[in-house]
């Protein structure tokens, strides 16, 4: 199982360089940059590894350790003081409040490493702490060019990784001014993010949450972008985290469909993804857009094996070759959506998606093979209890792929 890291600092570019520097390890890393943000949060987020800067505005990284040591549940939490203050003073201080490890900035990301992995396999035998962990994989579609199908793509995805493994999942719109999801699963705005964007993200809880969904006939839930513009813009990065991060612990999968602008609230969820799929189509400005988008990921550290690109053919004609967009690229694409216009614009105005009336339709049948393999593996190696019709369907395909080979 992944390990979960806390990095807490208040300065953003020593946040994102650890960050990155984890992410590439392996861990998955959540973030806060204020001592009191992360005794807010701590709770639910239940870190392997809680990593403290020393010095932030409201609370020093001493005062933050000694507080959670004198509760029960964090006393054999490792904590890791990273930090630019170097004396030897500042250091036993630092041990007297309670921290395991020690290491001055700037470091060597292979210190770093090495440092985290002892202290996380050092706790592996402490005594459990009654925990419990996420539960989801989140997918995250994105486009840097609208119009590209990233919001058909990401509806059809959730709506069939629910068919197929009839488990809760969330869909959440977060092109958060002016996104459609709501509008193309037929579903009226009662609730949506302006829900949750009125709250202090460090206090929202799942309850809350929960009651901002939308619930889809189909057992898919969708947390919808505002009506009102204004109210879209409430939604800060910070709810955008502590939302996923909420809903991680309830919901099996997760798919976002981001915005076509990187945006603060973008790339907070880009952060909380274990997959992003960019989905693009066979025309020059396409291909532009998503090689800046790969070089983009690249340097926020993010592993090319975690990025699928999808190619979507949503004209008929002039296209070009996807080999030569994967040499473009240096990147391969993982799947080819076949032009299919009468088929999606149908779906958009009568609200009713291609997988919820015709999953055996060619394009039904890609995105439900694509959708079973992008399932967790801990589902894909056991059969269901009750298999759904359509994790028989996807099975057999596989089955009979298999028998060809
Ligand atoms: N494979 C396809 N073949 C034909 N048309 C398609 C295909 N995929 C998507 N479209 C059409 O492209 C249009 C845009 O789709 P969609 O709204 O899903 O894109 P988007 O990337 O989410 O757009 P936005 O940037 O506005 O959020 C829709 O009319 C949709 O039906
Ligand atoms: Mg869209």
């Amino acid at each position: 199982m992944t390990n979960r890291i806390f990095v807490v600092d208040d300065d953003v570019v020593s946040l994102k360089l650890s960050t990155a520097v984890l992410k590439q390890a392996g861990y998955e890393v959540l973030t806060a940059q204020r001592g009191y943000e992360a005794l807010q949060r701590i709770d639910q987020i239940r870190p392997d590894l809680l990593i403290l800067d020393l010095n932030m505005p409201d609370m020093t990284g001493y005062e933050v350790c000694q507080k959670l040591r004198s509760n029960p549940r964090y006393t054999h939490l490792p904590i890791l003081m990273l930090t630019g203050a170097n004396t030897l003073e500042e250091k036993v201080k630092g041990f007297e409040a309670g921290v395991d490890d020690y290491l001055v900035k700037p470091f060597q990301p292979v210190e770093f490493q090495v440092r985290v992995k002892s202290l996380i396999r050092r706790n592996a035998t402490a005594p459990a702490v009654a925990v419990s962990k996420s539960v989801s994989k989140v997918v995250a579609l994105c486009s840097l060019r609208g119009g590209v199908g990233v919001s058909t793509l990401a509806i059809d995805l959730a709506l069939s990784l629910v068919q197929i493994w009839q488990l809760p999942a969330v869909l959440l719109d977060l092109a958060l001014m002016g996104g459609q999801d709501a509008v193309m699963l037929n579903l009226p705005l009662r609730n949506s993010w302006a829900d949750l964007g009125k709250l202090d993200p460090a206090e929202i809880e799942i309850e809350q949450v929960q009651r901002a969904l939308l619930a889809h006939p189909s057992g898919l839930y969708v947390l919808a972008a505002p009506h009102l513009l204004e109210q879209g813009e409430k939604v800060t990065a910070e709810h955008v985290s502590r939302v996923i991060a909420l809903l991680k612990e309830r919901y099996h999968y997760l798919v976002l469909d981001l915005s076509h602008n990187i945006q603060e609230t973008t790339l907070a969820a880009l952060d909380a993804a274990d997959q992003i799929l960019i989905v693009m189509t066979p025309e020059l400005a396409s291909v532009y857009v998503t090689a800046r988008t790969l070089a983009m990921f690249d340097g926020l550290g993010y592993s090319r094996n975690n990025i699928s690109l999808i190619l979507n053919s949503t004209f008929q004609h002039h296209a070009l070759a996807r080999s030569d967009i994967e040499s473009a690229l240096k990147h391969p694409i993982s799947l080819v959506v076949p032009f299919a216009s009468d088929l999606l614009i149908n779906a958009i105005n009568t609200g009713v998606p291609v997988m919820t009336k015709a999953p055996e339709h060619p394009f039904g049948v890609l995105i439900e093979d694509f959708a079973y393999a992008l399932s967790k593996d801990e589902h894909k190696l056991l059969q269901p209890p009750t298999p759904s019709p359509a994790w028989k369907r996807v099975t057999q395909r596989y089955q009979q792929q298999r028998s060809k080979k």
